[in-house]
């Protein structure tokens, strides 16, 4: 049996690289950078080589869901904005085949912006965690952890 760490990948959307800046009352005070090291930590625990990404560039984020498409790598999604309206994300998450988990920091159901209650990522995800600030990215880690132990 091999020792090598399962690899998974945290995928994060636009504006989400100003996280600690942004709106802080609705999203928090923690930084990308330390959400990044956040998920490192809790993937370890968790036995996984978390690889934590994000782009304001939508060709981007696709090249990086095809790649873990071909390579069977699980995937927690945060599409930011781009969850609400893009097809090419919503193409890009119907080629998965590992576990896939919707993130939001914030819950859109609950957010007054109409446009924020539709999901691209909702049909393709196993699960979606919503509402539970940066301590949602573990929860979603976890929800990977329990599948691929079911698996
Ligand atoms: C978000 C919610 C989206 O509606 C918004 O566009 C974001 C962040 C969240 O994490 O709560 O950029 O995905």
């Amino acid at each position: 049996m091999s020792n090598a760490l399962k690899q998974v990948l945290v995928l994060n959307g636009p504006n989400l690289g100003r996280l600690g800046k942004r709106q802080p009352e609705i999203y928090g005070h923690t930084t990308h950078d330390e959400l990044a090291a956040l998920c490192v930590d809790w993937g370890h625990g968790l036995g996984f080589a978390v690889d934590v990404r994000q782009t304001n560039h939508e060709g981007d984020m696709v090249d990086w869901l095809n790649a873990a498409a071909d390579k069977g790598i699980p995937v927690a999604l945060n599409a930011a904005a781009w969850t609400h309206y893009s097809y090419a994300i919503y193409d890009a998450c119907a080629q998965l085949t590992a576990p896939l988990v919707e993130v939001h920091i914030s819950e859109p159901l609950e957010r007054p912006e109409v446009f924020r209650h539709t999901s691209v990522v909702t049909p393709h995800a196993t699960a979606v965690v919503a509402g539970k600030g940066i301590d949602g990215y573990r929860e979603a880690l976890e929800v990977i952890a329990a599948k691929l132990g079911d698996a």
